[in-house]
């Protein structure tokens, strides 16, 4: 087994074990995929300002997440198709973050559904809603997210439509996969893979197949955005939903000044600075550079927390100085699920754990909450290059 110090070494092994088509589906960003690297690229241009001669005993990482103690302010990002990164992944990782102490967040798209998650976890864990057309539907799996005990509802806003993402066109992506030849012979590589999903009776959508209607090819997930997906999602609807639910309430999606200001104002408990990943609007900045100015417009109002290309815990650290209250990984811990199962999941967060806690004490800081922009230092125009 080799050594693994790092969430790099993590991605060699997943993208050795794990099928091309998954693969491809988590290491994509749509169209150029030039807001993809972005959001990795952006964050190695802001430096640690390092400070010796400063007492770093009894440090800590232990932070809060809507009210939620976490060991550290990282949680699980929601990522599509889990569940195809490794036979009954949602729940390894759900595992994985509960035994570490830090959030899981299950997808609306996941492969194991809500109820099957609830059913392996001791702990409330927290679900990320896509809206359907279908209101039926919608109050159904709030219901369902409600009778599960989840403890945050993560309502996404930036994919009502899908962003073309052109490797999962070219991969004919489906879950379970349609064996071609090419999937044939890809598979034949990855038999660890193949074994274990031949192992669960989790292949396809467990949220949404038998519960939703009139969908044409129920493997499919842009099949599913396009057919399922409600375009008219606005102010009004996201209000609806959060009287439904009731619960503390998140938004995820949000990254620009103005849409975050009227997040505030509508009270949510907290929003998510994040492109998707750069999987939705190719372009867009990278989640890093607007996470400054957003925190400046709101963050005495709401909660703001961040996703879009953590690596590290060094990533980590940047984005709380900058003035994130908690952050997310999704790539970096499916890297580990690939790779090793529930095992990876723990390592991933181990690793990113241990680059935190070290990267802080080096910085002269022994406490997260204590972290600030006094530990950074930034491009002069990192935040308004562009305008
Ligand atoms: C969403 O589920 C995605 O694929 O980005």
């Amino acid at each position: 087994m080799p050594v693994i110090t790092c969430i790099d070494d993590l991605k060699r092994l997943y993208k050795r074990r794990v099928p091309k088509m998954f693969y491809d589906y988590a290491e994509t960003g749509s169209w150029t995929e030039q807001t993809f690297r972005d959001n990795c690229g952006d964050f190695a241009d802001i430096r640690l300002r390092q400070r010796v001669a400063v007492d770093m005993s009894g440090r800590s990482t232990v932070g809060r997440m809507v009210g939620q103690e976490v060991a550290m302010p990282v949680a699980l990002a929601p990522v599509g198709l889990t569940g195809m990164q490794s036979a009954d992944g949602e729940i390894k990782a759900a595992r994985a973050a509960e035994r570490f102490g830090v959030p899981f967040t299950l997808s609306t798209m996941s492969i194991c559904s809500i109820e099957d998650v609830a059913a392996h976890v001791t702990k409330p864990f927290w679900f990320q809603l896509y809206v359907m057309r279908d209101e039926e539907f919608v109050d159904g799996i709030i219901e369902r997210a409600t009778a599960a005990g989840c403890s945050a509802l993560v309502l996404t806003l930036d994919l009502q439509i899908l962003g073309q993402r052109h490797k999962d066109l070219k991969n004919g992506l489906s879950a379970p996969p349609k064996l071609t030849l090419p999937v044939m012979a890809d598979l034949a590589t990855k038999w660890r893979w193949g074994l274990e999903m031949l192992g669960t009776r989790r292949r396809s959508f467990g949220n949404i197949v038998g519960h939703a209607k009139g969908v044409g090819d129920m493997g499919s997930l842009s099949s599913w955005t396009n057919e399922q997906f409600d375009p008219q999602l606005d102010w009004s609807k996201v209000a609806r939903l959060r009287d439904k639910w009731g619960g503390k309430f998140i938004l995820k999606g949000i990254l620009d000044v103005e849409d975050a200001k009227m997040a505030a104002d509508f009270g949510a408990d907290a929003i998510i600075v994040s492109n998707h990943g750069g999987r939705q609007l190719d372009g867009a900045l990278s989640a890093i550079r607007m996470l400054g100015p957003i925190v400046e417009a709101v963050g005495d109002r709401v909660e703001v927390h961040f996703d879009g290309g953590i690596r590290s815990g060094q990533d980590v650290l940047k984005a709380l100085a900058l003035g994130a209250k908690g952050t997310y990984i999704g790539r970096a811990f499916v890297y580990g699920l690939g790779a090793m199962g529930e095992a990876g999941v723990t390592k991933a967060l181990e690793v990113i754990h241990r680059e935190l806690d070290i990267t802080m004490a080096l910085c002269g800081e022994r406490n997260v909450a204590d972290l600030g922009r006094h530990n950074l230092l930034l491009p002069a125009d990192f935040a308004t290059r562009w305008q």
